[in-house]
C-alpha cells in the first residue's frame, strides 16, 4: 500500500528552508578567560557571511533601585543563574530558529542596566552564544549544535579581568577584588565549571591555543556541511534539485 503523496512528503522529504537551519555555538568559561576573544577569532576563521555572536550579558535581569544600589558598590551577585533572564533568551533563540527576527537588548556595564535601545537580529547562519553560562540551562543545551568550555589559570582570569573593567566597564580596583572574592570566584566553582563535563570541546589558555581554535574551526565546517548536505538531499527527495551524474 502506497502511501499518499502528501503523506510522504511530510515524513520523509520534508523541506526546511536554510534560515530554519541555523546552528548555535555555545561558549562558556570563566570571566577572563577569553571567550569573547576566541569567539570572534571563530567567526574571522570560518569567514561566513550571517554569523553573528550573541553575548549573554544583553539579557541580565532589570535590576530594582535597592539591587541598584547593592551594584554600584559591588554587592549584587551577578553571576548566579538568577541574574540571568534566561527565559528571554531562550524564547529569543527559538524565535530566530524559527526564522523570526529578535530585538536583542542592548546593556550597559557601568550603568549596571539596559538600555533604551535594542538591536535587530535577523536570523543569521550562524550564532555563537557566548556567556559565563551559556552551558546552564537545559533549554538553550538542547538547542546548541557544538558547546565549548574555554579555560584559563584562574590569576590570568582576574588579572585580565581588573584591566578590562578599569578600561572598559567603568569599575575601581577594590571594587573589582571584592566582587571577585564575594561572587565570580565561588560563582565558577558552583555554577561555571560543572559546565566542563557537557561540553564537546575544552579549550585550554584561551585564545592563545591556536591548535585548539583551529580544531573548533573544522569541526564547525564540518557541521555546517553535514546541515547543507541534508538540506541539498532533503531537496532532491522533493525532485527540487537535479541529481549528480
Ligand atoms: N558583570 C558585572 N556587572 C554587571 C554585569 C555583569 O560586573 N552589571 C560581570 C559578572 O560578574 C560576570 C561578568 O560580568 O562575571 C561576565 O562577563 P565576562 O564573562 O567577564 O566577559 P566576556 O567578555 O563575556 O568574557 P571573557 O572575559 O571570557 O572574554
Amino acid at each position: 500500500e502506497s502511501a499518499s503523496p502528501l503523506y510522504s512528503l511530510s515524513t520523509e522529504a520534508r523541506y526546511s528552508p536554510p534560515w530554519q537551519d541555523l546552528s548555535i555555538i555555545g561558549i562558556a568559561g570563566s570571566s577572563g578567560s577569553g571567550k569573547s576573544s576566541v569567539a570572534m577569532e571563530i567567526v574571522k576563521s570560518l569567514n561566513l557571511p550571517w554569523v553573528v555572536i550573541l553575548v549573554m550579558d544583553s539579557f541580565y535581569k532589570t535590576l530594582t533601585s535597592e539591587q541598584h544600589q547593592k551594584a554600584h558598590a559591588n554587592e549584587y551577585d551577578f553571576d548566579c543563574p538568577e541574574s540571568i533572564d534566561f527565559d528571554i533568551l531562550v524564547d529569543t533563540l527559538r524565535d530566530l530558529k524559527k526564522g523570526k527576527k529578535a530585538n536583542i537588548p542592548v546593556y550597559s556595564f557601568a550603568e549596571h542596566q539596559r538600555q533604551p535601545n535594542t538591536t535587530t537580529l535577523y536570523s543569521p547562519r550562524v550564532i555563537i552564544l557566548e556567556g559565563i553560562l551559556a552551558l546552564h540551562d537545559p533549554r538553550i543545551v538542547e538547542m546548541l549544535d557544538v558547546k565549548i568550555f574555554v579555560e584559563a589559570d584562574m590569576d590570568v582570569c582576574l588579572g585580565r579581568r581588573i584591566l578590562r573593567d578599569v578600561r572598559e566597564r567603568g569599575r575601581d580596583i577594590e571594587g573589582i577584588i571584592k566582587q571577585w572574592f564575594e561572587f565570580v570566584k565561588p560563582s565558577y566553582t558552583r555554577y561555571v565549571e560543572p559546565q566542563r563535563p557537557i561540553s564537546d570541546i575544552i579549550i585550554p589558555r584561551g585564545i592563545e591555543n591556536t591548535t585548539a581554535i583551529d580544531m573548533v574551526v573544522k569541526h564547525i565546517q564540518r557541521k555546517l556541511q553535514e546541515k547543507s548536505q541534508n538540506h541539498t538531499e532533503a531537496l532532491r527527495k522533493l525532485g527540487l534539485v537535479a541529481a549528480e551524474v
